[in-house]
């Protein structure tokens, strides 16, 4: 071990500390849900579903989808929580990860229920900083947004591509007042977050894909997100519209195909490393 440098812990069962997934448990190609409960929602779509490991907000179910080996493994809510999972599943040989998350929408041309395939993001998350400086962009790997894209295509989904700002707060970073009756802490910067944003022409806001995005490429994994839309804050409304079942339903899709073309060891001729 390097000067200056920390060893990782172990857990109990001699897996990696937090996720409890040991070398094998599963396949190179992830998905990433923020809430445990999507994990078992993202493999009513798969066969031979197995429970792995399921420690704090980290719960892991293996599986197959049209016989690709796959797995899904929740992050929690936020860039911390999503770093740890990452970098274990790095360790883990994990080389292909896609986030399966919610997000609000704050332009007019997407709704409740619409599919946002971010292409980047405004990184807001706070997790990122610890690794890179301000001015290094969260992007999506291209050949996972060209899955993503074809996935949606395949199952005749709606979708749409996103510049995202990811925050590190739900309430009060995302333009939410405490309380509605105007009593809580407002600094007057609040009210400009959206109208802000919206000028420069941000699609969604949510938690997790730019901390993840900068964390993978950083760890040479290629990653997407399929992000379904669940709040619309032109119109202040809240609801799923089925949203979220598609985004699940699209993200397996998307590692099938990637699969694939990996197999295949073809991506449309693209040399590109990123
Ligand atoms: N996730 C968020 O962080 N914000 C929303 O408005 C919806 C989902």
């Amino acid at each position: 071990m390097k000067e200056n440098k920390a060893s990782s812990p172990k857990a109990s069962n001699d897996g990696v500390y937090h996720l409890r997934l040991r070398q094998g448990d599963v396949p190179n190609y992830v998905l990433l849900p923020g809430a445990p409960e999507r994990t078992l929602k993202i493999a009513e779509d798969w066969e031979n579903v197995q429970e792995v490991a399921s420690y704090r907000e980290y719960k892991t179910v293996s599986g197959s989808y049209k016989g690709v080996p796959i797995a899904c493994t929740s992050t929690g809510i936020g860039g911390p929580s999503s770093e740890i999972a990452i970098h274990e599943l790095n360790t883990l040989g994990v080389h292909t990860a896609i986030r399966v998350g919610t997000t609000g929408c704050i332009v007019k041309n997407f709704d409740l229920g619409d599919l946002i395939i971010p292409i980047a993001c405004v990184r807001n998350d706070g997790t990122s900083n610890s690794y890179v400086e301000p001015e290094f962009p969260a992007f999506a790997n291209p050949i996972v947004v060209k899955a993503l894209v074809q996935a949606c295509e395949n199952l005749g989904f709606k979708y749409g591509f996103g510049l995202t700002y990811t925050s590190g707060s739900f309430y009060l970073g995302q333009g939410r007042p405490l309380y509605e009756d105007d009593s809580s802490y407002w600094p007057s910067w609040a009210d400009k977050i959206i109208p802000d944003l919206q000028q420069k022409r941000v699609t969604n806001i949510e938690m997790e894909t730019a901390g993840q995005f900068v964390v993978g490429y950083l760890h040479d994994m290629r990653m997407g997100a399929i992000l379904s839309v669940i709040s619309n804050r032109v119109l202040d409304r809240w609801g799923d519209n089925g949203g979220e079942k598609r985004a699940c339903l699209a993200a397996s899709e998307a590692i099938r195909i990637l699969h694939q073309w990996d197999s295949e060891k073809s991506s449309g001729g693209c040399v590109c490393s990123l």
